[in-house]
């Protein structure tokens, strides 16, 4: 299998062929999915609140996400692989991104990484980009920011949707080769891809998009809480994994496992 490019998405776009994205932060989900022709794994900063049991996204670090995204390069074969750049790990200026990202692309092994922020960010872009290191861009609700932003909220509404115009423009200038558009209306998403050459990415920003992504999650019914509403649940694994586990726990307790076809 051939490993999929920066180039491949952008000349997807050019096809008007859509791709897609879902997160994956261990061995098993990016074999899974890598299985399944997802085109892109993103490490994501959500490992924050979906593997270490955080309530939002700021806490995860560098030291943290990394073992993940290692063991997300190491299984697989065709996605390109994405790490996000944790909250606090790139801000501070262009160097501090830099040294972050070859972190990631060094001890694992990522063949790009993200980070979350516009026009203010374009400096950051840029120096990774001359550096050697793709970069997917991430604007509209950016939950790195969720504090600034009061909370998760649809950005772009109105006279905020030249913002995000702005504010993909100057990723693209920077150099980025995608950018995730988050929580953003429609039609404002739609005129950003059509005026962009690099794709764009959808996750509450319809149906227009180049591409969508999804928390894994989140879109096959691992996790239980209250969902936004542009999470579609395509399976139930809590129940089938607490179904599995009641099983497991009914049958040991009757002496009904190990049966004698497991023992030596
Ligand atoms: O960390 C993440 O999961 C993300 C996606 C939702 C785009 O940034
Ligand atoms: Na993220």
């Amino acid at each position: 299998v051939k490993r999929v490019r920066t180039h491949h998405l952008r000349e997807m776009k050019e096809r008007g062929e859509r791709f897609t994205m879902l997160t994956a932060y261990e061995q098993y989900a990016a074999q899974t999915f890598d299985e399944a022709g997802i085109d892109v794994l993103l490490v994501g900063d959500s490992a924050s609140n979906n593997v270490f049991g955080n309530e939002t996204s700021l806490p995860v670090t560098v030291d943290e996400l990394i073992p993940l995204a290692r063991a997300v390069t190491r299984s697989a074969r065709r996605a390109l692989v994405v790490a996000d750049l944790p909250f606090g790990s790139y801000q501070a200026s262009p160097e501090q991104a830099y040294l972050t990202a070859v972190r990631f692309m060094k001890e694992a092994g990522a063949h790009a990484v993200k980070l979350e922020g516009g026009v203010e960010m374009a400096p950051q872009v840029r120096k990774l980009v001359e550096g050697g290191i793709p970069v997917m861009a991430h604007i509209g609700f950016t939950p790195q920011s969720e504090h600034t932003l009061g909370g998760y909220r649809v950005q772009g509404r109105g006279e905020a949707a030249k913002r995000v115009l702005e504010e993909a423009r100057a990723m693209e200038d920077a150099g980025a080769f995608a950018v995730v558009m988050e929580m953003v209306p429609g039609d404002v998403a739609a005129e950003v891809t059509a005026s962009l050459a690099i794709p764009t990415i959808g996750i509450g920003a319809g149906a227009d998009c180049d591409g969508q992504v999804l928390v894994w999650q989140d879109a096959f019914g691992l996790r239980t809480a209250k969902m936004p509403r542009f999470v579609k649940q395509y399976a139930d694994l809590h129940g089938v994994l607490l179904a599995a586990a009641q099983e497991y726990a009914a049958d040991v307790k009757a002496g009904t496992f190990p049966g004698p076809e497991h023992t030596f």
